[in-house]
């Protein structure tokens, strides 16, 4: 709890192009639930280096990260929006939290099994106690609940059972933290194979919507969406792709699946695929308008990054001490 809220945490990664899928599933979530709870919502760059990055290029999405969160409607002033590398926390709890997490589990996580064997050439540490950084991310700020995509479970599975162990030694000294689950995210698939997720490394960039993306470019890429047989817009497991595009509809419009099969009773895919186009300019173009305007205001967005950071620091220095002190670190002379 901190001002009679509970702590909310969640944190996105600035690796590759942000698409709708990111921003249906998880960020305009992050921005309807963020009045109820007290936010920290990081840019986690420390995550990203598990991974070669070009350091101009991850700067620059970090930024870019950054600056769509506020663009999304995430007010600064009320949520800590901030860098992770920017809060020395981090990486002193995480190193705590190595040791208190067994290898064996670590072995267990599925991420770190899939992109070992996607990096088989960098299979370095860090990849590995990846999930501890998380778990640190994450109690440092005696955070209530997350927001995670089911390919996170695991981790904060793990994060739970690490504060605990932790909490089982030394007292209540975290807080244990939950899942979000509320009113679920849409979850978007690619629009040229509706079997896979939509993600921001997928090679054909016909798959994905990319948060900006132009225009004529999303209504070009919903043309060309993968669609099935039936030519109806019916709403049913056998007709994933339409099921898809109605999805994003809804998603976008507000409207119901029903209502969606009765709008477009008797038209055509053609029709269909072109509204649902539309509905999608009609929620990202005010986005990237004011993620535009945002960038200009280069000292406004320096003001709050340093403002959130010194912020985030404040509050996670505050579990730090309690942590040292209970390992036994010695007492800073002041
Ligand atoms: N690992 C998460 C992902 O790739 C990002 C992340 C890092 C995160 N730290 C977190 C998410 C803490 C929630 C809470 O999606």
């Amino acid at each position: 709890m901190l001002d009679g809220k509970k702590v909310l945490f969640s944190g996105m990664q600035a690796t590759g192009n942000l698409t709708l899928g990111n921003y249906l599933g998880a960020l305009k979530n992050w921005v309807t639930i963020a009045d109820e709870y007290e936010t920290f919502y990081s840019v986690v760059d420390m995550h990203s280096i598990t991974v070669r990055q070009d350091p101009a290029e991850l700067r620059k999405r970090a930024r870019t990260l950054l600056t769509l969160y506020i663009a999304a409607g995430l007010d600064p002033e009320k949520n800590c929006i901030y860098y992770q590398s920017h809060v020395t926390g981090h990486a002193e709890l995480a190193w705590i939290l190595n040791c208190f997490t067994y290898m064996g589990e670590l072995n267990r996580m599925t991420q770190f099994k899939d992109k070992a064997a996607k990096h088989a050439d960098n299979i370095n540490a860090g990849l590995f106690t990846y999930p501890v950084l998380m778990a640190a991310d994450i109690l440092l700020y005696q955070s209530d609940v997350v927001p995670v995509g089911i390919d996170q479970m695991q981790h904060l599975e793990l994060t739970r059972d690490i504060a605990q162990r932790f909490n089982g030694v030394y007292g209540d000294v975290f807080t244990i933290p939950e899942a979000y689950i509320g009113k679920v995210g849409a979850k978007v698939m690619s629009l040229q194979d509706p079997a896979k997720k939509m993600s921001k490394s997928d090679e054909n960039p016909n798959g994905s919507i990319y948060l900006m993306d132009d225009p004529d470019t999303i209504i070009r890429k919903f043309k060309r969406a993968v669609t099935d047989s039936e030519a109806c817009v019916r709403y049913c497991e056998e007709q994933p792709g339409i099921k898809n595009l109605i999805d994003i509809y809804c998603a976008c419009t507000g409207k119901t699946p029903a209502e969606t099969e009765r709008e477009f009773d008797g038209k055509g895919y053609g029709d269909f695929k072109m509204a649902v186009g539309e509905s999608v300019v009609s929620v990202l173009k005010p986005l990237q308008d004011r993620f535009a305007e945002l960038s200009r205001d280069k000292a406004y967005l320096d003001s709050v990054i340093k403002n959130n950071a010194e912020k985030a620091q404040y509050f996670s220095n505050k579990t730090l001490r309690k942590v040292q002190k209970k390992v036994g670190f010695p007492e800073r002379i002041r």
